[in-house]
């Protein structure tokens, strides 16, 4: 077959959960030069995502047009900037007449819209699901319409749905023309929602959705499980309140783990010009991304899920097995493990993917995990 858009999980940074719609061409351009000079892009962030709110509603041509206070040299320029730096950009627009924030969206403008976004050499196209009606023959139908006017705008334009799964878009959105769609709600910087009714996620809500869909997803095809908050500790920039009440960084750590091994896109939010040593450390570990990123391409299936334990297991191209331990617990507690309880005969060596060494040979693993805590072994048969 031909060989899809997004073999692994995209990766970059998007402006939403950190700026909102306060967003400027010039901290853009900043988050770029950051994302090279940190070492992001090399370790495979080679996306930067625009988010809602760079819209400047239409000409009289109907074109769409950027905000010229928030992108005075344009959105052109901006790609240029980035292109030069290895990193591809993407935008975002809505199935809709509005997007979430109430800015000019796409509907009946879709072919219009995609060759505009070709010719400012648009590699990756975000595409909301707000103020439209909440069933899924329409979806499939607005998504279709947007996907098809892309692959006729002539350049090769990443799609990810975000529908934010109320209409199960892990049965339609890769046939409807996405490489990947959001599962859930938005995440915001926090473990668990305190109340259920909320359109926001924590880590662990997300995780309970996002797990069972391991059997949907593979290359060319991921579930989105939302941005990484990872250093965002309940304190975005101009974005205001979000809702995050903010994680430590073992909970950071479980983030990208978790995030990793289920083959989610890995999308930064952060603000990359000043992170600090942990930050870097977490969002930074090539060990952890090449889980993510291996070639075959399997979403992690949850084997064990019960009382203050999960454990994931991902099969990697070469044979070898990722495992994710997770302490969901208030306390921290002993663990011991049978690889076979897993399905995993024989003997394996086991590599502690954040600690970056051996921790033990043999039929199984015990340890202890601090509340929150995930450990993340690469397991080779011996
Ligand atoms: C809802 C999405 O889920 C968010 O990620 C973000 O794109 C906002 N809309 C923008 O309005």
């Amino acid at each position: 077959g031909q060989e899809p858009l997004t073999p692994t999980p995209p990766m970059g940074w998007m402006t939403w959960n950190f700026f909102a719609d306060n967003i400027h061409e010039k901290d853009i351009r900043e988050m770029a030069d950051a994302m090279v000079a940190s070492g992001m892009v090399e370790a495979g962030y080679n996306y930067i995502i625009i988010d809602d709110g760079w819209q400047g509603g239409r000409d009289n041509r109907n074109n769409i047009t950027a905000d010229p206070k928030k992108f005075p040299s344009g959105i052109k320029a901006l790609a240029d900037y980035v292109h030069k730096k290895g990193i591809k950009l993407g935008i975002y627009s809505d199935a809709a007449q509005l997007t979430c924030a109430g800015y000019t969206a796409s509907l009946g403008f879709e072919e219009q819209d995609a060759k505009t976004f070709a010719s400012w050499d648009i590699d990756y196209l975000k595409y909301d699901y707000c103020h439209a009606p909440k069933d899924s023959a329409t979806a499939v139908e607005r998504y279709t319409k947007m996907s098809q006017a892309l692959r006729k705008s002539g350049r090769e334009i990443v799609f990810g749905v975000c529908e934010w799964g109320q209409l199960k878009p892990w049965h339609w959105a890769a046939e409807a023309g996405g490489q990947l769609w959001r599962t859930t709600y938005d995440v915001r910087d926090k473990w668990k929602n305190l109340s259920s009714d909320e359109n926001a996620e924590g880590i662990i809500d997300i995780l309970d959705i996002n797990a069972e869909l391991h059997a949907y997803a593979g290359p060319g095809r991921w579930n989105d499980a939302d941005m990484l908050v990872v250093g965002l500790y309940g304190k975005p920039g101009p974005s205001g309140d979000m809702g995050g009440v903010g994680m430590n960084d073992t909970e950071y750590e479980s983030q990208m783990s978790l995030w990793s091994i289920m083959a989610s896109p890995l999308i930064a939010t952060n603000d990359v010009r000043n992170m600090n040593e942990a930050t870097k450390r977490i969002l930074l570990n090539k060990e952890v991304i090449a889980i993510n990123q291996d070639p075959l391409g399997k979403q992690a299936e949850r084997k064990v899920h019960g009382g203050a334990w999960d454990v994931f297991v991902k099969p990697l191209q070469n044979g070898e097995v990722a495992v994710a331990i997770l302490n969901r617990g208030d306390q921290a507690k002993n663990y011991r493990i049978g690889w076979a309880e897993l399905g995993l005969n024989g003997k394996y060596e086991v590599r502690d993917l954040w600690e970056h060494k051996s921790v033990g040979k043999g039929k199984s693993w015990k340890g202890r995990l601090q509340s929150h805590e995930t450990k993340l072994f690469r397991l080779k048969r011996i």
